[in-house]
């Protein structure tokens, strides 16, 4: 499976943090906003990665992520020129997905919650069609909305609806078999001008091919596209991460359990941070898995 993580658009919720950089790059506690969605894929057991990102803020990318060898994982960048719908990813990412499935991970959304691994591993393997995910919210109207029948089967789609049908929000993450890039080929923009992921959902559903998982609860669909939410969403990070001395989307530590890299790789990348907080966890962990 190809992964691509979306990390364009113009931010402009975050106006001036965004005026000179990259929402996702901006920091959630102690790493940039990027590490959350790329953990993600890596826990999906991804490793062919297409990060998509502003023709300004390319070079950041590649600065701070390189080729991802470093971490065991396979990099790639291209550029979305205008912030032209999430669909826009498949037809950009079309050579990278080639025939395989893809998830496609949102730059600024981030997940946590238990056996969030588990939840992964069983959706990448019934994939037939697209997987999505649903969560709780109070707001549903802001967000692309999955309506269900009594069994939690998927019945309807709707792109920020003025009257929600239900309060599940399909989240950031997104799976797809290859037949995705056609798809996305094949649409018009919307009326507000943009490739629309939620009408490539509605092509799967109106196929009997789209399922929902929802992520209950228990878990974290945490957003960071505004001032107050992304120093919630720090908060969140940062009083878990204290709490319990465990680090969430902590890349080396993800590719170190994932098998990606082996204990003294991870030694060598944690001392390559130098004395940060940081630097000095994944030093401790590579030192627990015998480097
Ligand atoms: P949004 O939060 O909808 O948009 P935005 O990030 O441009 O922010 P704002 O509304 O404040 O202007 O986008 C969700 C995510 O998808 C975010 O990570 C940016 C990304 N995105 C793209 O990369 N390309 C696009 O064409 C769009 C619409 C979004």
């Amino acid at each position: 499976m190809r992964g691509i993580v979306l990390a364009g658009g113009s931010g402009t919720r975050l106006r001036p943090l965004t005026l000179a950089v990259s929402k996702q790059l901006l920091p959630v506690g102690d790493k940039p906003m990027i590490y959350y969605p790329l953990s993600v894929l890596m826990l999906a057991g991804i490793k062919d990665i297409l990060i998509i990102c502003t023709p300004r803020d390319v070079e950041r990318y590649r600065a701070l992520l390189g080729d991802g060898s470093a971490l065991g994982l396979r990099f790639s960048y291209a550029v979305q020129p205008e912030p032209a719908g999430l669909a826009e990813a498949f037809v950009i990412g079309a050579d990278h997905i080639g025939d395989e499935p893809v998830a496609l991970v949102l730059g600024d959304n981030i997940f946590h919650g238990a056996a969030f691994q588990q939840v992964l591993r069983e959706a990448v393997r019934q994939l037939d069609g697209c997987v999505l995910f649903g969560y709780q919210v109070h707001d549903p109207q802001h967000y692309g909305v999955g309506e269900t029948d009594a069994t939690g089967r998927l019945i309807g789609l709707a792109e920020k609806p003025a009257r929600p049908r239900s309060n599940r929000a399909i989240t950031g993450l997104y799976l797809y078999d290859p037949d995705v890039v056609d798809i996305a080929k094949n649409l018009r923009p919307s009326p507000r001008g943009e490739l629309e992921i939620t009408d490539v959902n509605r092509v799967y559903l109106e196929r009997g091919r789209a399922r929902l998982v929802d992520l209950g609860r228990g878990f974290a669909w945490l957003d960071t596209g505004t001032p107050e939410s992304l120093v919630q969403a720090a908060q969140y990070v940062t009083t878990l991460e204290q709490r319990q001395g465990v680090r969430i989307a902590c890349l080396e530590e993800v590719a170190l359990r994932m098998g990606f890299i082996d204990a003294r790789t991870c030694r060598r990348l944690g001392e390559d941070m130098g004395n940060s907080a940081y630097g000095q966890y994944v030093v401790a962990l590579a030192r627990e898995h015998g480097a």
